[in-house]
């Protein structure tokens, strides 16, 4: 009935359809409702299981799980959350080494600055990457790589980091860049990540596809021969974020002083969500980790706690393909749910940290995820967390998934660093 009464407005004249349209996007507006904080308020739900097939046939071996299962849950994460991969003509990528500096951070280090152009030999889109390396090493380096929100110079106080320049489509292009050199440096332990063996790259995340709904043209997608701006599941921003840094990772496999075979791509936020989705779709990764990436990220969506789909969807509506939007009152109906995000990873090993004042991040929900996450990591033989409550706070746990919830609010700090150098020492390099 209301349907037929507004398909007859429609009727009437375009200012009544534009109208309409404005209202209902009102109404959806209203109907998020405010985040939950309340454990007691966390509905019932049933996470689906990542060790039964979508024919109903139980997945017990490693081979099932790699031949049949894997690439299942692969397949849905595309459809349904981040998109198709992306079809690029990789033959465009270039290499340029723009800077290299032979006694960065107080003698420590080697910075070498390369840019990475995506359609070489135009100039943009392009990435620059900011790549500190430990000097006197008889090994190539294990390495980080972490895209960072705000520019290279933001991570460091080392004049020798060439500021970020903004090219014309990017979001902050009237900011004075060059002002904001080592405002996130307390995110980056730059000396302690060096003095443990490791090299780290960064680059600006928004280099790779700007971080605002622009009918995705300003960044990579223009050059994704099958992106399709009407599929449901097109290539989200946060797929060509992870697109991006797997070209970045390209870019390290040439760098002879790099051991690209243990490569750990990590991210904070957002850009945990994204190092999820690219260390699970791109297995050259040799570890993952995750810091307080949320909703979308390691907390499962059923929960419904903190941020929830409905507003995630609302707030970022190009994070995520088009279909994701369809569950933001229906959570309970995703086929999949963060614990498999987290499983695609296996048999690597995966970090998962929450930080004990970011509720909107859900922490008890990306415990639950690294948890759930567990059979299929037992699957291959490998422990998982070793406990089935969330830790006290400061108390990392686990073998091959780890977790820690510290105390404190949503950021990346040196007890965060700390942790992630033991977990690269122990389960990714192996020492
Ligand atoms: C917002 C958003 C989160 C995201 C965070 C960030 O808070 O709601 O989902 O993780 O921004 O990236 O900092």
């Amino acid at each position: 009935m209301r349907r037929s009464v507004v398909l007859s407005q429609w009727l009437l004249s375009a200012a009544t359809i534009s109208l309409v349209l404005a209202s209902h996007a009102f109404a959806q507006q209203q109907q998020i409702a405010p985040p939950n904080y309340d454990e007691s308020k966390v509905p019932a739900y049933e996470l689906p299981d990542p060790l039964v097939a979508q024919d109903g046939q139980v997945i017990d071996t490693v081979e099932l799980w790699t031949q049949k299962r894997r690439p299942e849950i692969l397949e849905l994460f595309k459809h349904e959350m981040f998109g198709v991969a992306p079809e690029a003509d990789l033959s465009k990528i270039a290499f340029e080494e723009t800077k290299t500096v032979d006694n960065a951070l107080g003698g420590k280090a080697i910075q070498k600055e390369v840019r990475v152009y995506f359609d070489a030999p135009n100039p943009t889109p392009c990435i620059d990457l900011l790549i500190f390396i430990p000097k006197g090493l008889d090994h190539p380096a294990p390495a980080f790589l972490m895209p960072n929100f705000q520019g290279n110079q933001t991570t460091t106080d080392e004049t020798s980091v060439t500021a970020y320049e903004a090219n014309d489509k990017a979001r902050n292009k009237d900011k004075d860049l060059e002002s904001l050199r080592g405002v996130a440096k307390s995110r980056w332990a730059f000396e302690k990540i060096i003095d443990r063996g490791y090299a780290i790259a960064t680059c600006h995340y928004e280099q790779i596809d700007p971080d605002y709904d622009d009918g995705f043209k300003n960044g990579v997608h223009p050059l994704f021969k099958n992106f399709d701006i009407n599929a449901s599941d097109y290539t989200s921003t946060i797929g060509a974020w992870a697109w991006g840094l797997s070209r970045a990772l390209d870019c390290l496999e040439t760098i002879p002083e790099i051991d690209a075979k243990h490569v750990i791509i990590a991210g904070h936020s957002r850009l945990g969500k994204t190092a999820l989705w690219c260390g699970a779709s791109d297995e050259r990764f040799a570890g993952v980790i995750s810091n307080d990436s949320g909703c979308g990220g390691a907390a499962l969506s059923r929960r419904e706690f903190g941020e929830r789909v409905d507003r995630i969807n609302a707030s970022f509506p190009h994070w995520f393909t088009k279909k994701f939007h369809e569950y933001g009152d229906k959570v309970n109906e995703l086929p999949i749910d963060e614990h498999e995000l987290i499983a695609l990873i296996a048999p690597r090993p995966v970090y998962v940290a929450s930080a004990q004042e970011d509720q909107w991040a859900d922490p008890k929900g990306e415990f639950l995820s690294a948890l759930n996450a567990e059979p299929v990591y037992a699957l291959f033989g490998l422990p998982g967390l070793g406990v089935t409550e969330q830790p006290e706070v400061n108390t990392p746990v686990g073998k091959t998934i780890r977790y820690h919830v510290r105390t404190g609010g949503h950021d990346v700090t040196d007890y965060d660093w700390e942790q992630y150098l033991n977990f690269a020492d122990e389960e990714v390099v192996g020492k």
